[in-house]
């Protein structure tokens, strides 16, 4: 039997194992062992704390995902607010901004600047405080003055150490980025189109989504990122140089207000002599925290654009999102000379890369009728090759920018790709645009719906043309798509071709239908059995209880997003309150506008809108104030119990086989133990299968897990 000192020591062991083996692998990419060492120090951990619960710390590195959702994010003041960049957009801005810092700084013509260049990460911005070198809290930039207190998500990111290496004294602030990598934002984007849920615009866009997912084991399998790229503190703002240090001069650096009043010596803080940049970025990498190391510090803005050329280009074979380069001045005392505007510093500037452009030629203009009715043109495109990918179809924004632009069918067309996943015409290429009788002829916009035939409108001071008919089949699918997407009712399987072959087949024209489906209906689609034909019906069946807000934002009420819909219904007690309050009322809600509130009084008062939502109620459609979770109506068989997943399941992607195991219940997580009810395995299993074997956790292989989350469907 150990000794309980024994036991203390070895979990401390193991901990510090294994946090210098997640720095190696999140922080500096370069790992030491292999995933499934890696695995089995963590498991060693994981057993021993399940053996020793009251030995269990928080920063112990099994503690990352508590493991319940939270209820909210508190808002919370910056001590120091987050400012914003000023941007450059070419290389004659960035020498204007070296010429304005060196009349700032008064400094001699001939004396070349020091600045440091990183690279931007397109993620969204953090700031992270650590008391005594332990991670405390993590607070959004929100609108740079108030963020929102994300701290449990932060904690469930692996690069984001819970303890840093070196006990820095106090309390210390990092400022840096949240990012998703790009393996994980394609992923997720070919999984949401899969489901019929859009897809994110850009990295940023997605990081941002999931940080303000309350769930924080959905933030660590997504496996975002961070590198910080800042330390906020008062010894940096206004730099001491500590030349007595090396004769252990014992002056006071400033500290904390929590620290004790027993004086520190210079030499042992491990924040002295920090005055610049760089110095800052190599002190922040030893403590342990993620540097993304492509900085460079250069001499003089001339090499400070040279980095900017060279990352252009070389940026697309970076595993993450970078918008541009951040160009700093390095010394911390001209920093703080040169001060800032109210919306960024003057000692920095963000070069923002050119979009990126192609030619090539436009076959043909299609139209898109959207959920609301609107038709859009867009660009069917001869593919190709763009930052990366393989283009065949852009924007083209509205039937008005067509016609300004002059882009026509046959033409040859620049595209670009800016920040966003979907590409735009730019303009045509008028030199190359064939003559004679293969000349382009101008676009024309189809006075009819293609899906309807109906005649198009558009309002007075509108661009966009709309389809009226609100029996369109295109509209409907749309709506129902919406409907059903996991934002609104989130009925899994509820897809794209479901929805047409229910609609084409006049099963279903508007969401209250979807709940008088049979099972014989269902069975006679294409690629439907029994067996899945039962299960939607089960997802419809569950979604009857989400809520008035999901309902609301659901129905796809122009201007409502999911935000405002959860306001509105939370404030009247559910739709049933809405239907009575006047405009002013909304309006009173702090976060509704007049238009949002005018936009759902005109829903509301639309006779058809009502009988709609009368049928929804009657098949029984809850619309109260609460946000119910099926789990607390439906029995929940898989309540209290872990899953492990391992290797590649071939009819369901990990991201589906998660959503089946938490709609019952149950929870993924990433390692196995004794108490884990079944490690279900794929092609290619990992160590985790073997280590199920050794504990006696049963193991399931894709057909029994098929059965499992079926059977209790
Ligand atoms: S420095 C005083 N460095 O870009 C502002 N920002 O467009 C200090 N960003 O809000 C910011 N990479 O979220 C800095 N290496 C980097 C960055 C970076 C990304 C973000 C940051 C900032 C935004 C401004």
């Amino acid at each position: 039997m150990p000794t309980p000192d024994q036991i203390l020591r070895q979990l401390t062991s193991l901990r510090a194992a294994i946090r210098h083996h997640e720095e190696r692998y999140y922080v500096l990419h370069d790992p030491e062992i292999s995933d499934t060492e890696f695995d089995q120090l963590l498991h060693r951990l994981t057993a021993l704390e399940v053996e020793h619960p009251e030995l269990v710390t928080p920063d112990s590195p099994t503690q990352r995902v508590a493991g319940r959702p939270v209820e909210g994010f508190e808002t919370v003041d910056h001590d120091v607010p987050m400012l914003s960049l000023d941007n450059a957009y070419d290389e004659a801005e960035l020498t204007a901004f070296d010429q304005r810092v060196r009349k700032g700084l008064g400094s001699d013509v001939d004396e070349p600047i020091d600045y440091v260049a990183e690279l931007k990460i397109d993620g969204l911005s953090i700031a992270l405080h650590y008391l005594d070198g332990a991670l405390r809290r993590g607070i959004t930039r929100g609108d740079g003055v108030r963020g929102e207190d994300v701290t449990s998500n932060v904690r469930a990111i692996r690069g984001i150490p819970l303890v840093l290496r070196v006990a820095v004294p106090g309390n210390i602030e990092v400022r840096g980025e949240i990012f998703l990598p790009q393996a994980s934002f394609d992923r997720m984007n070919a999984a949401r189109t899969e489901s019929g849920e859009p897809p994110f615009a850009n990295p940023r866009n997605a990081a941002a989504g999931t940080m303000r997912t309350l769930d924080p084991a959905l933030v660590e399998r997504r496996q975002l990122g961070a590198y910080v790229y800042q330390l906020v503190e008062t010894l940096v703002e206004t730099p001491v140089e500590l030349p007595g240090a090396s004769q252990g001069d014992t002056k006071t650096a400033p500290r904390s207000d929590d620290a004790s009043d027993v004086p520190v010596s210079a030499t042992d803080d491990p924040r002295a002599g920090l005055s610049g940049q760089a110095v800052v970025l190599e002190r922040l990498t030893a403590w342990g925290v993620p540097v993304d190391r492509h900085w460079r510090r250069c001499r003089g803005i001339g090499e400070a654009i040279e980095y900017c050329r060279t990352w252009a280009d070389a940026r697309h074979a970076l595993p993450f999102g970078t918008d541009g380069v951040v160009i700093k001045v390095d010394r911390l005392a001209d920093r703080a000379r040169l001060g800032q505007t109210a919306k960024f510093p003057r000692w920095a500037m963000a070069f923002k890369f050119p979009a990126e452009q192609a030619t090539t030629r436009l076959l043909r203009i299609d139209v898109n009728v959207g959920r609301t009715g609107a038709v859009t043109p867009y660009a069917v495109l001869e593919p190709v090759q763009l930052a990366g990918t393989t283009v065949q179809m852009a924007t083209l924004h509205n039937a008005d920018d067509v016609a300004r632009k002059d882009v026509r069918a046959g033409d040859y067309v620049l595209v670009e790709k800016g920040g966003d996943i979907i590409p735009k015409v730019v303009k045509p290429i008028l030199g190359r645009r064939p003559t004679g009788a293969d000349a382009p002829v101008p676009f024309s916009m189809p006075t009819a719906c293609p899906a309807c035939d109906t005649a198009l409108e558009r309002g007075d001071d509108e661009v966009v043309w709309r389809c009226p008919n609100n029996q369109c089949p295109a509209k409907i699918r749309r709506g129902l798509l919406h409907f059903a997407g996991r934002r609104a009712m989130n009925i899994e399987g509820l897809g794209e071709s479901l929805v047409n072959q229910l609609v084409d087949r006049g099963l279903v024209t508007d969401a209250a239908d979807l709940y008088g489906l049979t099972t014989e209906e269902l069975a006679g689609l294409e690629r439907m059995g029994a067996k899945s034909a039962a299960n939607l019906l089960a997802e419809i069946e569950a979604s009857k209880v989400r809520g008035g807000a999901p309902v609301l934002f659901g129905l796809g009420v122009r201007h409502v997003g999911e935000g405002a819909a959860g306001l509105l219904a939370g404030r009247f007690g559910g739709l049933a309150g809405l239907l009575t309050a006047s405009v002013d009322e909304m309006e009173a809600i702090n976060g509704v506008g007049p238009i949002v509130a005018e936009s759902v009084r005109a829903f509301l008062d639309d006779p058809r809108n009502r009988e709609l939502l009368e049928r929804l109620g009657a098949a029984g459609v809850r619309m109260d104030a609460e946000r119910r979770d099926p789990a607390d109506v439906k029995e929940q068989t898989l309540s209290g119990q872990t899953f492990v997943l391992t290797g590649t399941l071939t009819t369901m992607s990990r991201e589906a086989a998660t959503q089946a195991v938490e709609a019952l219940g149950g929870k993924v997580i990433g390692s196995v133990s004794r108490k884990t009810r079944g490690v279900v395995f794929g092609a290619d299993p990992g160590s985790k299968l073997a280590k199920a074997e050794a504990l006696g956790v049963p193991t399931l292989d894709e057909a029994a897990f098929r059965q499992l989350i079926m059977a209790d469907q």
